[in-house]
């Protein structure tokens, strides 16, 4: 490679062949949270509904819709237009001004969103969603303290990371993060973090956090994925939610539900909280809103705490809030998921991946559990069924190792399907377009691969 500084080599960029362009990405560039010697980028040149195409040739199903997040598919026209007439029309103007096309979407929103949250920040990704929810709740209640729970993650910036429970965390331990966030434990019924089972547990850990707000003090808000995304699709039990919503409201403190994963049809409803009808104070969301192809995330509120900053200075905002070619691309992937009735095929197609993911089950004794909502799953591998032992830890994770989990999605690869896979599971949500031929495929692949996990518990 030659000096990357050099004017030749800019003038040269598009001419780069395919191994250029990686070595390049990789010398200039960070890998995100990983370490940076085994990173290895692929290039990928083009994308097309639930495809991907890498500079070989290659094309790979995107089983997980690259971070969860291009619901529609690549390359929507209806999406692609709509970024390109804002283009021509208003490419950017202030936050402090009105424009026709944040009106369009805000209306919109009042359509699709949970009832009760009437008024919207705009962001450029969800972790900036969550730092604004922070702040106008610690505003709103005069309150500091925001209790999370370990299984999550909300992002990256500084309080964002300081309210993720998983180890992502742990490097910035104890002096890079926020202060206020404290961590309940998850509800995760496969694997209790205060060893109960389920039905007969009463739901004890929704207690625990009760026992927390009322001896913490200075509680502003429970924050919670309603349905735990990357750290494993953890789905409450019916009365967990309703009955959080119940404590919060007893204590005043606010419910914060973080869908930046789960909303958007991913889980066969606009937002996850609607399978439980739970309104939260605040909810918090991205990825989906535009399928990923423009960043924008929401941070939506009651009436109630919009009128409190009606007295009260409202203490946040962003050169980028309420972008134009942010907001427009948003108003043309609701109408697309309306046009395409994606929430509906997200559950019919979601029964469809659940019903094969569970004959993989019965096959592979390194499956511990599969469990899902709509198009939102999570395959759980383990050393032993009985002892629910996962395959690799959190700290094996943090530490670079190749883990199983890792080893298969890499095999996947190979065999032209991209999966994600985080410690000792895999998340599978795909494009909500997907065919069941193209699930069909996706199974085959994951039966295949499997193979390698299956003689890693032997
Ligand atoms: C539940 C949840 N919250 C917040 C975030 C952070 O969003 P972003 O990466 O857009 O900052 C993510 C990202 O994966 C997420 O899954």
């Amino acid at each position: 490679m030659s000096d990357p500084t050099s004017s030749a080599l800019l003038a040269d960029a598009a001419t780069l062949t395919t191994q250029e362009v990686v070595e390049w990405t990789k010398k200039l560039n960070y890998g995100t949270w990983r370490y940076q010697k085994s990173w290895t980028p692929m290039h990928i040149v083009d994308a097309e509904g639930c495809y991907f195409t890498d500079g070989n040739g290659k094309r790979y199903l995107d089983l997980s819709a690259q971070l969860m997040c291009v619901n529609l598919g690549h390359k929507n026209q209806a999406v692609i237009e709509a970024i390109a007439e804002q283009a021509r029309k208003l490419p950017y103007i202030a936050p402090s001004y009105a424009t026709d096309t944040r009106v369009e979407l805000s209306r919109l929103l009042l359509e699709v969103l949970p009832e009760g949250l009437v008024k919207f920040f705009f962001t450029t990704s969800g972790t900036e969603a969550n730092e604004a929810a922070f702040k106008i709740a610690r505003m709103y209640t005069g309150k500091t303290k925001i209790i999370a729970r370990y299984r999550s993650y909300h992002g990256s910036t500084m309080a964002s990371i300081a309210a993720t429970g998983d180890p992502r965390r742990w490097a910035m331990e104890p002096g890079g993060k926020g202060q206020g966030f404290i961590f309940a434990p998850e509800v995760n019924c496969y694997a209790c973090p205060i060893k109960h089972t389920y039905p007969s547990c009463n739901i004890a850990c929704v207690d625990y956090l009760e026992h927390m707000i009322e001896n913490e003090h200075d509680v502003a808000a429970v924050l919670i994925e309603p349905v735990v995304g990357t750290n494993g699709v953890l789905i409450p039990p019916a009365e967990y939610l309703p009955r959080l919503r119940e404590i919060c409201d007893r204590h005043g403190v606010l419910m914060i539900a973080d869908e930046v994963m789960a909303g958007w049809g991913r889980t066969g409803e606009w937002f996850s909280v609607d399978h439980w009808n739970v309104k939260p104070d605040i909810l918090v969301t991205a990825k989906g809103i535009t399928s990923a192809y423009v960043p924008l995330g929401l941070c939506a509120t009651t009436a109630k705490i919009a009128n409190f900053f009606e007295d009260h200075f409202f203490a946040h905002g962003h050169t980028y809030e309420a972008h134009p070619m942010t907001l427009a691309p948003a108003v043309a992937t609701i109408h697309e998921m309306q046009r395409l009735d994606l929430v509906n095929r997200s559950r019919t197609m979601g029964a469809y991946l659940g019903e094969k993911l569970h004959a993989l089950k019965a096959k592979h004794p390194c499956i511990g559990e599969v469990r899902g909502l709509g198009l939102f799953w999570a395959v759980e591998l383990v050393k032993d069924r009985i002892t629910r032992q996962p395959l690799n830890t959190k700290q094996d994770k943090v530490d670079g190792k190749a883990t199983v989990v890792d080893q298969v999605a890499g095999d996947m690869l190979k065999r032209g399907v991209s999966i994600q896979a985080w410690i000792s599971h895999f998340v599978i949500a795909p494009p909500l377009i997907i065919e069941e031929h193209e699930i069909d495929f996706a199974i085959e692949t994951l039966d295949a691969s499997l193979a390698i996990a299956d003689a890693a518990i032997v």
